[in-house]
């Protein structure tokens, strides 16, 4: 089925939850729903391309995900610089830009590398940019960009905080999906889905397929977004 593509969002955003439950169900250790999870991140950033959206917004690892034991921690960076080295040639040729918003300085130093590489190989394309939220936090992100404008003296203005943020630049979420039966934000791109549609799923991320998009898709298409004004601007009750 396919969605009008005025009725398309610009900018998706996707809290990717359920990981580890979805390993539980299946009587695994938490690390294969991870894995699992990598695989339905892949098919979405293919889907969100074919669809042609501008921003494709993941939450790979939040700040507080730095609370988990030392070994889950340890395989998620372990699987997230697999899949850079694995993907970012492929993503690459598919004229796809990606970026990285987070917190890097807890990162070991080859990872950070392998993130500012892809970066560079991938500044110059043309077609969805992927955002990648790695060591990432809201409040982490507002406090940053309200300190840069104190050192630079810029007043503080919606204008200028938005232009200190990760995403400066780029649209703010139109669709915000979380997968994994929550209906929370937890900590994710607070000032950017200040308007965003809010998509929960009880589906766990690794069950997040095609159809899953296309079923967020669809319902957003259908949402009226009104930001504040009136439906019909020409109807007046006074
Ligand atoms: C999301 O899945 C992935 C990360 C937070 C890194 P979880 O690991 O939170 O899975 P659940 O929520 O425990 O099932
Ligand atoms: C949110 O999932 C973070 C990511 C998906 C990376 P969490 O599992 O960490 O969130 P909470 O703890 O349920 O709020
Ligand atoms: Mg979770």
């Amino acid at each position: 089925m396919s969605v009008p593509s005025d009725k398309l969002p610009r900018h998706v955003a996707v809290i990717m939850d359920g990981n580890g439950r979805w390993a539980q169900h299946r009587g695994e250790a938490r690390g294969f729903g991870h894995r699992a999870g990598v695989e339905a991140a892949r098919g979405l950033m293919k889907a969100a391309a074919e669809y042609g959206i501008e921003v494709l917004t993941v939450y790979a690892f939040s700040q507080e995900n730095w609370q988990r034991p030392g070994a889950e921690v340890a395989l998620l960076m372990q699987l997230f610089s697999r899949a850079l080295d694995r993907e970012v040639a492929e993503l690459h040729a598919n004229n796809l830009r990606l970026r990285f918003i987070g917190d890097r300085s807890r990162f070991e130093g080859a990872l950070t590398r392998a993130m500012g590489r892809a970066e560079a190989l991938t500044a110059g394309n043309t077609g969805m940019t992927i955002l990648i939220a790695i060591g990432y936090s809201g409040q982490w992100e507002l406090v940053q960009a309200a300190e840069r404008c104190r050192l630079a003296g810029t007043p503080v203005t919606v204008s200028a905080l938005a232009a200190q943020l990760e995403t400066a630049g780029l649209p703010d979420v139109d669709l915000l999906i979380r997968s994994g039966g929550e209906h929370r934000i937890s900590n994710f791109l607070l000032w950017q889905s200040a308007y965003a549609e809010l998509y929960f799923t009880d589906q766990l991320w690794p069950d997040f397929n095609r159809e899953a998009f296309d079923a967020a898709l669809h319902w957003y298409a259908a949402r009226e977004r009104r930001f504040g004004g009136l439906a019909t601007p020409g109807d007046s009750t006074t």
